[in-house]
């Protein structure tokens, strides 16, 4: 039962009046600053969720007066970085690529782009790094079928090889033994000559005989000691480093259907800038010549 409001002696706090068996409860208000900043807090809260998106809608969502969303930030973030790069990538598609490379400031773009670009477009094929796989030649080795100059690289990645794009690289190796130019005992011959240019002892009478059949079938593709001719796009085949495979059955299946390996023109696919970036990229993986 509310009693009269005092001033309680021991603290000198009034009382709220309220008295149960002779204790009164003290009044201790909160403080002032805290109150304050409380009533600022709903205030400051009421203006943002006009200001800004906030109070679901049945359809949708209230948007706030300032019209600003997450989503239209990232675009802008995303807008501004493409501006910030398309400086640098237009120097990149003016300049040759030796230039490219003397210019500490591009190659550092070369290197973070051209990573990303490779990785999205061609470590599928060519496996990370350039790696390589069985019919996808490593790209990080200075073994190169089409030439492995800067102009060289570009010309094979802007145009890609037997593909549709009339500047595509083509060369298609015969298929001596399904279109019957070679009989059987011609190409078990021609390949034990061609295994013993990189080194392997096969029975020397086949490969005197493989001597001749290289010489009148093979060598103005692959060069007469099968050194390789890159405007063949036929690669050397007395290194040890094959596309295909250098077991002997491997190398009597590549004589006998060939293998005709694509890629398409990345011109078609890819903006200018990026196909350079790669090709400087590709070039600096470690091969380049
Ligand atoms: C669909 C598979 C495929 C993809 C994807 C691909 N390539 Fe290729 N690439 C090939 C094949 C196959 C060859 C070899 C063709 C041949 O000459 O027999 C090749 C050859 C090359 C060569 C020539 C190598 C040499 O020794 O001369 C370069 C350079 C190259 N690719 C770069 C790239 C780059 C850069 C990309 C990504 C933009 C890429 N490739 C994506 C299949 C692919
Ligand atoms: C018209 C040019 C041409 C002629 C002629 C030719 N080749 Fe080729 N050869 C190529 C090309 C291009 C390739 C690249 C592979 C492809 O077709 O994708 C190749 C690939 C090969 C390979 C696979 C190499 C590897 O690294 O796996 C072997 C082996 C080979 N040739 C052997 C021969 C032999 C032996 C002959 C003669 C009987 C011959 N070639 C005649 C163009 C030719």
């Amino acid at each position: 039962m509310p009693t009269k409001i005092e001033k309680d002696a021991t603290t000198g706090t009034e009382t709220t009046g309220h008295e149960w068996d002779g204790i009164k409860e003290l009044n201790t208000p909160l403080p002032k600053w805290w109150l304050y900043t409380f009533y600022a807090c709903i205030v400051w809260g009421v203006i943002y969720t006009i200001v800004f998106p906030s109070w679901p809608t049945l359809s949708s969502h209230f948007g706030g007066t300032s019209g600003w969303t997450r989503r239209g930030e990232v675009a802008e973030a995303l807008a501004a970085q493409k501006e910030g790069q398309a400086e640098i990538r237009e120097k990149i598609v003016a300049m040759d690529i030796d230039s490219i490379r003397k210019d500490p400031a591009l190659m550092g773009y070369v290197q973070a782009a051209g990573r990303v670009a490779f990785a999205d477009n061609c470590a599928g094929c060519h496996g990370a790094g350039g790696a390589g796989a069985v019919g996808f030649p490593t790209l990080a080795d200075d073994d190169w079928i089409w030439g492995g100059k800067p102009d060289q690289i570009l010309a094979t990645i802007t145009y890609g090889i037997r593909n549709t794009n009339e500047n595509s690289r083509v060369s298609d190796m015969p298929r001596f033994g399904a279109d019957g130019l070679l009989t059987k005992e011609q190409i078990g011959d021609v390949a034990d000559y061609v295994l013993s240019l990189s080194g392997t002892q096969g029975n020397a009478a086949a490969v005197e005989r493989g001597a001749t059949v290289f010489a009148e079938n093979c060598a103005a593709c692959h060069g007469e000691k099968g050194e390789g001719i890159q405007d063949m796009g036929a690669p050397r085949l007395s290194d040890g480093i094959w596309l295909y495979g250098g077991d002997r059955k491997t190398v009597v299946e590549t004589i006998t259907y060939a293998r005709r390996g694509n890629m398409p023109a990345w011109i078609e696919r890819l903006d200018p800038a990026t196909v350079k970036v790669l090709a400087t990229y590709v070039h600096a993986l470690g091969g380049g010549q």
